[in-house]
């Protein structure tokens, strides 16, 4: 009896260690053959500029402290989805980072549109001190009821008027259509000097002002030369009047999804990319600027300081039409940043 006690037992820890070899065995071969999550970052710009190196320094970091683990693709130029899809597409999980300028989320805050009013910060160290402020970190938390988790801020630069004739005084802007971007301030800013703002997403821009359907736009150093306006915008007023700047987003159902461990390595990916981008943002101002200087494609005018003065006092009056949605609070805190 206890004879076939014991045999009963040791035939059944063999098959026991059998079964566990074969496990170790199957979970070994699955690990070595499972594809690594996916990760799409879909943006608009070009690669040589602030958003399109800092996606790929992310892919780069991602991929290197996660490796076999996650993959990163990111699509620029509106490959993959462009201004007027990224945001849903986000929402349906479709890509999991997008990176809109702080201008394209008025569909899903008010609040934002701070970023819009015409000469408000002085400059980009304003733009800074404010995003990191209280305030500003407050803003990345906008959008959490519609879905939408704001992971950072990034910069790309003050805002330059271009356009097809010389842009020194508000007047000249009188009649001209101007591109904007999907942002009711900005069509305020240029109704403000009498011009027509015509929303477009960014991906049509060079053909509209190539065709001359639109006679100018704004845009950062950066923009404007990676894209090529330069050559087809024989005027820009270097006015420094807004700011164009981007909050890396993604949606709370893709954030929520990642294992905690897996979240903090790829957050602390994505600031260590923002921090490189950032760089590359502010050494782009002046570099981006004087490879459109030496062009010689297009006119730069640098205004005067009473010059400036008329485009502020045509322009500032936005402010008070959009004090109630966006809040007097919110206004006093990023005047506050320029001091
Ligand atoms: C634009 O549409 O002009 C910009 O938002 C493009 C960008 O993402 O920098």
């Amino acid at each position: 009896m206890t004879l076939l006690n014991t045999c009963t037992d040791l035939n059944s820890l063999k098959k026991m260690l059998k079964f566990t070899a074969l496990a170790t065995l199957f979970s070994a071969s699955f690990s070595v053959f499972a594809e690594p999550v996916e990760i799409k970052f879909s943006h608009v710009v070009a690669e040589n500029t602030p958003k399109g190196q800092m996606a790929l320094k992310f892919k780069e970091l991602v991929e290197q402290r996660l490796p076999g683990e996650y993959q990163v693709n990111v699509f620029p130029n509106s490959q993959l989805f462009g201004d007027n899809n990224e945001l849903s597409a986000l929402l349906l999980n479709d890509v999991q980072f997008v990176a809109p300028s702080l201008s394209k989320f008025e569909r899903y805050t008010k609040k934002l549109q701070i970023f819009d009013l015409p000469f408000l910060f002085k400059d980009m160290d304003a733009v800074n001190r404010f995003q990191q402020s209280e305030s500003g970190q407050n803003l990345l938390n906008s959008m959490k009821r519609k879905g939408i988790v704001g992971l950072g801020y990034l910069h790309n630069g003050m805002k330059q008027f271009s356009a097809s004739s010389p842009l020194v005084l508000p007047t000249d802007a009188n009649g001209k259509k101007f591109r904007i971007m999907a942002s009711d301030v900005l069509a305020a800013q240029f109704q403000a000097v009498d011009a027509i703002p015509v929303k477009k997403p960014f991906s049509e821009v060079f053909t509209l002002l190539q065709t001359r359907a639109i006679d100018g736009q704004e845009n950062t150093w950066s923009n404007i030369y990676s894209k090529k306006f330069y050559e087809v915008q024989s005027h820009i007023t270097e006015s420094n009047h807004g700011v164009l700047d981007y909050m890396v987003v993604t949606s709370n159902t893709f954030w929520k999804s990642l294992p905690g461990d897996k979240r903090k390595v790829i957050k602390a990916a994505l600031d260590e990319a923002v921090a490189y981008g950032n760089d590359i943002a502010a050494a782009k101002v002046d570099k981006d600027k004087q490879a459109i200087i030496d062009s010689n494609r297009s006119e730069i005018t640098y205004l005067t300081p009473e010059q400036r003065a008329a485009w502020v006092s045509a322009m500032k009056p936005v402010w008070a039409q959009f004090e109630d949605k966006i809040g007097k609070d919110l206004i006093d805190a990023a005047v506050a940043s320029n001091k």
